[in-house]
């Protein structure tokens, strides 16, 4: 296929008129290295005016957190993470010196009535859960004690601490009345009292400070925490001296402090990311239009659905599934992430796998050609996911100087979209220009030690639980 930049050998036997169209495609979807670059550095100066007082689109919160873990954390704490699908509860015990850890966790699916009822129910329910937990594995030592709990909170917060945090705007799939622009840990320890749960809030961390700090325990070359799963985000650690909205602070000429970037938000105002009709029709459909405008082009909540609009429009103009009855595709977000996975790892010949899978979920009966069409979409969809991914990475290590680093990554589409790092691996080559003889100076390495560990090294942190000091 000589008129298409990318692999095309998926096409191959189609006549080349009959896919022309698929130009226009990869033209909207494709974004070459000098595009990535000045995304990069457009984003660059973004992080750098979320720190000030005036801001930006990146709200780029302070969290409190003003040092790495040492390796001496000793604690024993239950910690809870509210991600995009789960609600995960566990035990975390810290030992020092030996960068260990022990834990027992549980997951609860969290139901969609939750993520768009009520303050109270969401927080009830959280409770109800901590509190079978608790009950379960017989955590409370005396009837008095209250459990220390460290929160993973995987929304935008403004905090004026490590134990409180006002929610700035939810983001994602949730949608829950009565707790945008209010402090989530009086609403959460009211419901603890409700529900008569033994626990106290000892902090309240984002998933990608706990990535970061969970990270940095074991590889001390981690300067960048990140997410990319059904969100995508980073954390930092940045100098006070670097951020004017700190300015009255009182801190010490040196402190630093890590930064939750939030840069899901990055260029709400639309002033370099190439949209496509698709994302904006995205957007419009969504919760909250005008806000996450990168979030909604890369992560794992969106591809899918970019995939299915794009599906949509194909058929209206008589290129795919003709005479098929699509009405199962036409149910919003009906496609996930990890349908285009699958799809990327089917390289058989006549791509059994994706047609299982589109004959299984959708009761479709695609002919060979539709099946070579879909995946080469897909491809395009993933690759340009994983390329602007990279972007924000860049950013936050060319705002901090990280030309040489690890960055410790967590989430489920990182971790099981087949070729997600490669591709945003080359991206980064591609964006610092990198010797084809150079390894990848700025390595993306999955977290392996889940968020429990960041979470609890925060609550060890928090209350001064370090061998040596008091335990
Ligand atoms: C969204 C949230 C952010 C979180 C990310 C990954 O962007 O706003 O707080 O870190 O998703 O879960």
């Amino acid at each position: 296929m000589s008129f298409l930049r990318y692999p095309a050998d998926v096409l191959t036997g189609i006549p080349e008129e009959r896919i022309q169209f698929l130009k226009q495609y990869e033209d909207w979807f494709t974004i070459e290295a000098p595009a990535l670059r000045k995304i990069t550095d457009h984003f660059e100066q973004e992080l750098g005016k979320g720190l000030t007082e005036e801001g930006g689109n990146i709200p780029m919160n302070v969290t409190w957190i003003t040092d790495f873990p040492t390796g001496c954390e000793q604690a024993r704490v239950l910690t809870m993470d509210m991600g995009g699908t789960n609600l995960r509860v566990c035990h975390v015990k810290l030992e020092p010196n030996r960068r260990d850890f022990e834990h027992t966790q549980r997951k609860f699916k969290l139901p969609g009535e939750v993520k768009t009822g009520t303050g109270e129910q969401l927080w009830e329910f959280v409770a109800d859960r901590l509190k079978s937990f608790i009950d379960d594995h017989q955590i409370q030592n005396s009837i008095s004690e209250k459990v220390p709990v460290a929160f993973t909170f995987s929304f935008p917060v403004h905090q004026t601490g490590i134990k409180s945090g006002v929610l700035q705007r939810w983001t994602k799939d949730f949608n829950v009345a009565g707790v945008e622009g209010h402090d989530v840990v009086p609403q959460l320890t009211a419901a603890f009292e409700r529900k008569q749960v033994p626990a106290r809030i000892e902090a309240l961390i984002n998933d990608t400070t706990g990535t970061l700090l969970a990270s940095r325990y074991f590889d001390p070359h981690i300067q960048v925490g990140s997410i990319f799963s059904t969100g995508c985000n980073a954390a930092y650690m940045e100098k006070c001296s670097n951020i004017p909205k700190m300015r009255d602070e009182g801190f010490a000429e040196n402190a630093k402090v890590i930064i939750n970037t939030e840069y899901g938000a990055f260029d709400n105002d639309r002033k370099v990311l190439p949209l496509t009709s698709f994302d904006r029709d995205i957007d419009r459909k969504s919760a909250r239009p005008g806000t996450q405008i990168y979030e909604k082009m890369v992560a794992g909540l969106y591809i899918g659905e970019m995939l299915r609009l794009v599906l949509l429009a194909l058929h209206e103009e008589g290129r795919l599934f003709c005479d098929q009855d699509i009405s199962p595709l036409k149910r919003e977000h009906c496609i996930e992430a990890a349908f285009l996975s699958a799809a990327e790892t089917d390289t058989s010949e006549d791509l059994k796998g994706l047609r299982k899978e589109f004959e299984d979920y959708f009761a479709l009966s695609p002919t060979l050609d539709d099946l070579k069409i879909c995946r080469y979409l897909i491809g395009l969809i993933g690759i340009r996911a994983a390329r602007l991914y990279a972007c924000g990475i860049a950013a936050v290590c060319k705002k901090t100087d990280s030309f040489r680093c690890h960055v410790g990554v967590d989430g489920a589409v990182f971790k099981k979209y087949c070729g997600f790092k490669a591709r945003a691996s080359q991206a980064l080559r591609e964006i610092f220009d990198w010797p084809e003889d150079e390894f990848d100076l700025i390595c993306l390495n999955p977290s392996e030690s889940g968020s429990a560990v960041g979470a609890a090294l925060a609550a060890a942190m928090s209350m001064g639980c370090e061998a040596g000091k008091r335990s």
